[in-house]
Formats: structure tokens, C-alpha cells, sequence
């Protein structure tokens, strides 16, 4: 394998994927020579020295990309010639037999892949660690919840927050889901058509860690839907990151007042002294854009691509690397920024008062103390409101009545007992207490139950984490027994 005249090489150049794919592809080497020679393809002492090489290039990994990586056309084809530099053709050129690129790196991506989505899985989890312990804190924290992004009706900071806990459970179920289709080997498969040497597929995928073989060999150098499905999870997750990432930068302004951002996560401004400004949550709301437009770069270069390998393929993988980091990088700073997150408890209850938000309750006590239908009982309530008013009292309801429905409420049994009940802010909380509502005692059953989801996924990663370690000191075992 001869090197390439530089610029035109550059052009299909793909350094950071290369890098990035480094690791996986030398302990991919190691278990296709494993297996080779297990099955007699190669010579005992031909894998010996081949393993030997593989292990004094992988730990001479900063070396090898600096010096090496870019004088070839991959980091494939850049450790293959290498070791056939190191310990001749006859010796160093059978590593390859019974094996393409095409498997090569389909398999490397998925083994640096799945790496990064056990991490992904551990930021997100330690997400919404930081936020059950937050709304813990805040069971009794009332504030005006929205729609429209107008005052609606109240709630309590945690019923607020445990809603975004639950976006992030469902967002570590989605990538637990990219997991299980992304840890399949599709080594073996060769080009696409396998190969007629005598290869045990079972073998190398057990050794790597994966939990399975993929077995069509067409299928697996052609497809890369398990790349579309880990970015469409970054995609979704950056999603529910920048709408909570929006929040906090409303509720850190002054016309909200109900936060303050931890310090380490604000910049001053250069020309205004007293400015502290919110740019880590805005750049993890931007870069959910970003990530938006890696999933639509992979998704259009690969539709229409016909079966088997085209090296349009490599285009995809630049695209999920800065996916991946962008979003792991994101999850941790949303965690930073929840846990040092200052609550202004006193201003969020204060303007929960404000805009009417018991009107709802109003309305229903009406239904539900005169027995008259709801759209009345809401038409009644409407036309106070249209007074822009934050409270009301049973004389104003009587008259108002009267003029929508020709009569009093009182003459229907509504008190001026009952009207105050319905303004009261912790009683509205406290009444909504049907599932998933924010009365105190339904949060706290709320708190309980997602506290042993988040274990249970937390167990769930350690376990899956541990099987892929296991499997690889397998491989080490073997790469040193057959050293030996
Ligand atoms: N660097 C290539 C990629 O990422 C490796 C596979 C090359 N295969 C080929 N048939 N040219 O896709």
C-alpha cells in the first residue's frame, strides 16, 4: 500500500473519525488474528508476531496519529501498513485475510460508539440525579406554571422540574434502545459476500464485547441506521436540554427573578460592569441546532445509497463524532448548571399570584358548588378576567352572573367561602392531586418512584458496562496467551 500524492489524498481524508476510531480498530486487529488463528487460518507464530506489533502500535497511539495516520489513506489501512512496515509482508499482510474495510470499520465505529453512549447514559443519569435532588428541595416551592408562556395556573417547582426529569428518563431509554442495535458485530462480513476462509463470527463478536451477530453480511457493511438512531437520540435530547436551557434563561432575567445561574456558568459582558450572562445555557440551546443538522446530514447522505459499501459511508461518521461529544458535552454542563441553580422561592410565589391563574379553580368550584355546566360556569369566570383582575370576590361573581346568566350565583348556592377556597393559591396545588398532578403528596409519590427508575437504570449501565469489560480482558487474555 503505497502513499498517496498529498493534496489528493487529503481530499478523502476523514482525520478526526480516524482518530476517534483509533482505539476500536487495534483491538478489532486483535481479535480477527485471535480468531485466525484459532481456526487455523494463520500460523501460531505468524499471530504472535502480529499481535506483538499491534500491541507496540496501540501504545504508541499519540505518536502513530500525529506521524503516521495522516500519511495514509485511513487509520485502517495506516495500522495495516504500518505492521507490515514493522514486521514484513509474508508475516504482517495475512492480518487482513478474511476481512475488508468494509467490516473493519463498520465494526470500529460500533465499538467507539457504544463507549460513548455508556458515558452518554452516565452524564444523563447524573441529569436527573441533580434534578430529583432539586425538586426534592422544592416540593413546597409554589409558582405560576404557563402556557403560552402567560401565567396559567400554579404549581410547585418540583412538579415543574420533575417534567423535565421525565423527558431525560425517556431520553436515557432511547439511547439505551441506539445501544442495543449499535453493540451487533458485523465482523466477518468482509466486502459484503463474507468469505471462504473457515472464520468464526461468534468468536470475534464475543471477545469485542458485542452482544450479537449481524448477520446478513450485505446488511452489515451497508447499513449505518444504528448511526441515524444514536443521532436522532443526541437530536431529541438536545431537544428536551435546550428547552430546559431556555427556561433558565428566562427565569434568570429580571422580569422573571425566579433563579440565579451558578456563577461558573455566566460571562461578564466586556463593556457593561454588571452583567452575568447566561452563555452556557444558550450555547447548549444553539447547539441542539447543531446537532439538528447532523442528523439531517447523515439521514440525506445516506438515503438512496444502493447496497453494499460506497465510501460515501465515511462521510457519515465526522457527523456523529461531533454529535456525540456536542452532546455529551451539554449534558454535563445542563447538570452543572441545575445543581449550583439558586431558587428566588419568595418571587416565584409572589408571581404566581399574578395573571388570575385560580381562575380555572374558580370555575370548577362554580361547577361543582352550583352544579351549572362548565362552559357556563368558564363564561361567567371569563368575562371577570376580561377586567384584567388577579382576584375576585362573590358580590363581583353575582353581578357578573346575573348579566350572562340572569341570575346570582349565590342564589345557587355558591358562598363567599367557597370564592375564597378557589383564590387560594396552596389549595389549587393541593386539590389537583389526581395522577401526575402537583399536589404535594402525588409529587412526593412521583419523587419516590423515579428514584427507583433512576437506580434501576443506574444498575442496568453497570451491568452492560461490566459484560463489555469483561469481553475485552477476555480478548487481552488471549492476545497474551498466544503471545506467549
Ligand atoms: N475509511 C473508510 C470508511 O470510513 C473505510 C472503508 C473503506 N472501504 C472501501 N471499500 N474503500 O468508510
Amino acid at each position: 500500500m503505497q502513499k498517496q500524492n498529498k493534496p489528493l489524498k487529503n481530499y478523502i481524508l476523514s482525520l478526526d473519525a480516524d482518530k476517534w476510531l483509533f482505539h476500536a480498530d487495534v483491538l478489532v486487529d486483535k481479535a480477527h488474528v485471535v480468531m485466525l488463528e484459532e481456526q487455523g487460518i494463520i500460523k501460531r507464530e505468524e499471530a504472535v508476531e502480529i499481535l506483538k506489533c499491534l500491541t507496540k502500535i496501540e501504545e504508541q497511539e499519540k505518536d502513530f496519529i500525529e506521524h503516521e495516520l495522516t500519511s495514509y489513506e485511513d487509520v485502517h489501512t495506516a495500522i495495516e501498513s504500518v505492521l507490515i512496515k514493522e514486521i514484513g509482508e509474508e508475516i504482517g499482510g495475512r492480518m487482513h485475510t478474511g476481512r475488508s474495510r468494509n467490516d473493519e470499520v463498520a465494526t470500529c465505529i460500533r465499538i467507539a460508539l457504544r463507549e460513548e453512549l455508556l458515558e452518554l447514559m452516565k452524564e444523563v443519569n447524573e441529569l436527573r440525579r441533580a434534578i430529583i435532588e432539586k425538586a426534592a428541595e422544592n416540593v413546597d416551592t409554589v409558582m405560576p406554571g404557563y402556557t403560552h408562556l402567560q401565567h396559567a395556573q400554579p404549581t410547585t417547582f418540583a412538579h415543574h422540574f420533575l417534567a423535565h426529569f421525565d423527558a431525560f428518563a425517556r431520553d436515557f431509554s432511547r439511547v439505551v434502545n441506539a445501544y442495543e442495535h449499535t453493540n451487533v458485530s458485523p465482523l466477518g462480513a468482509a466486502a459484503f459476500a463474507s468469505t471462504g476462509f473457515p472464520i468464526d463470527r461468534e468468536k470475534t463478536a464475543k471477545i469485542l464485547g458485542f452482544d450479537s451477530v449481524l448477520e446478513n453480511s450485505m446488511d452489515a457493511v451497508s447499513t449505518r441506521d444504528f448511526v441515524i438512531e444514536a443521532i436522532s437520540c443526541y437530536a431529541n435530547l438536545m431537544t428536551n436540554l435546550s428547552r430546559l436551557a431556555e427556561e433558565l434563561i428566562l427565569w434568570s432575567t429580571s422580569e422573571f427573578d425566579f433563579v440565579s445561574i451558578p456563577a461558573e456558568y455566566a460571562t461578564g459582558s466586556s463593556i457593561m460592569p454588571q452583567k452575568r450572562n447566561p452563555d452556557y445555557a444558550e450555547l447548549v440551546r444553539a447547539r441542539a441546532g447543531t446537532i439538528h443538522g447532523c442528523l439531517m446530514s447523515v439521514l440525506s447522505i445516506c438515503k438512496a445509497l444502493s447496497y453494499s459499501y460506497n465510501r460515501d459511508l465515511q462521510e457519515v461518521t465526522p457527523h456523529l463524532v461531533k454529535a456525540t461529544k456536542t452532546t455529551a458535552a451539554s449534558v454535563a454542563v445542563m447538570k452543572g448548571i441545575v445543581e449550583g441553580l439558586e431558587l428566588k422561592k419568595e418571587e416565584m410565589e409572589k408571581k404566581a399570584q399574578i395573571g388570575f391563574t385560580t381562575a380555572t379553580e374558580l370555575a370548577d368550584t362554580i361547577v361543582r358548588e352550583t352544579d351549572m355546566s362548565f362552559r357556563t360556569a368558564h363564561k361567567i369566570v371569563s368575562s371577570i378576567a376580561e377586567k384584567g383582575v388577579d382576584k375576585v370576590a362573590l358580590k363581583e361573581l353575582n353581578e357578573v352572573a346575573r348579566a350572562v346568566i340572569g341570575k346570582k350565583l349565590s342564589e345557587l348556592g355558591l358562598t363567599g367561602e367557597k370564592v375564597k377556597e378557589a383564590m387560594n393559591i396552596a389549595l389549587n396545588i393541593k386539590k389537583r392531586d389526581v395522577k401526575g398532578g402537583p399536589a404535594k403528596k402525588e409529587v412526593l409519590r412521583m419523587l419516590r418512584a423515579r428514584k427507583v427508575d433512576l437506580d434501576t437504570d443506574e444498575k442496568y449501565l453497570q451491568a452492560t458496562e461490566e459484560r463489555v469489560k469483561r469481553s475485552l480482558e477476555e480478548l487481552e487474555k488471549e492476545v497474551g496467551i498466544k503471545k506467549k
